[in-house]
């Protein structure tokens, strides 16, 4: 298949991802370039309500979000997990203890993603069904000011565990009852629309990308008798 795209000087990938992908697509379109010159590529990020937008509009070739919509036919194939955590500043009270309550949460000041945000949607179903009404001292429409916020010591929030990529810095995991919330990142297009071979190429690309970093995963926490944290 890439011998296909050998004689492929020119062609255009147009990718809308949702806003924690943007820690780990744009490192992988390096060694994609390279391989795949003559390829130019636009990548728009934005959030969960956003994504569907462009895909209702046909704006994009391929598109990277973690819930599949449900009212649109499209075609999908997961390619990598993406678990929602919970994040304090690393001094925190709660940072040194173990399965905390769920419940606890609502004694802290929280920092909540914008209305539109996938991960806002996933923390409030948690909430809900725990009858947990958390106290939000600030919403943010993005995950690297939020980040920010909670070193500031203004509240804790659930980001994605990739938001912490390469890093935590200042920031700790604190371990809550039923986190991590289960998410996993998709590629979907919809139904209907051939894919380029371009795209088709990326697409591929990034399934064996994700496989490789899995296994490496896999093999640096046993190699460190410890579970990853972040990669
Ligand atoms: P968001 O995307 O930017 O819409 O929160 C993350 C997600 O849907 O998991």
């Amino acid at each position: 298949k890439v011998a296909d795209l050998k004689g492929l000087k020119q062609g255009q990938l147009r990718l809308a991802v949702i806003t924690t992908a943007k820690y780990f697509i744009p490192r992988l379109l390096g060694p994609f370039c390279q391989l795949y010159p003559g390829i130019e590529i636009s990548l728009q990020v934005t959030n969960h309500e956003g994504i569907l937008e462009r895909m209702t509009n046909n704006m994009d070739d391929l598109y990277i979000m973690s819930q599949v919509p449900e009212h649109l036919d499209v075609s999908y194939q997961q390619f990598l997990e993406n678990p929602l955590v919970v994040l304090a500043p690393i001094n925190h009270p709660l940072s040194k203890e173990k399965n905390i309550p769920i419940q606890r949460l609502a004694d802290e000041p929280f920092i909540m993603r914008e209305p539109g945000s996938g991960t806002r949607r996933a923390v409030q179903q948690l909430f809900d069904q725990h009858g947990v009404t958390v106290k939000v001292k600030l919403e943010l429409g993005s995950n690297e000011a939020i980040k920010h916020a909670i070193a500031g010591g203004l509240g804790i929030s659930v980001l994605s565990r990739h938001t912490l990529l390469p890093d935590t810095g200042d920031l700790t995991i604190l371990d809550v009852e039923n986190f991590p919330i289960k998410r996993d990142w998709y590629m979907v297009y919809p139904s209907g629309k051939q894919l380029s071979i371009v795209a088709r190429t990326y697409f591929e690309y990034l399934l064996d990308a994700a496989k490789q970093i899995v296994e490496q995963t896999v093999v640096s926490s046993s190699d460190k008798h410890e579970e990853s944290g972040i990669n």
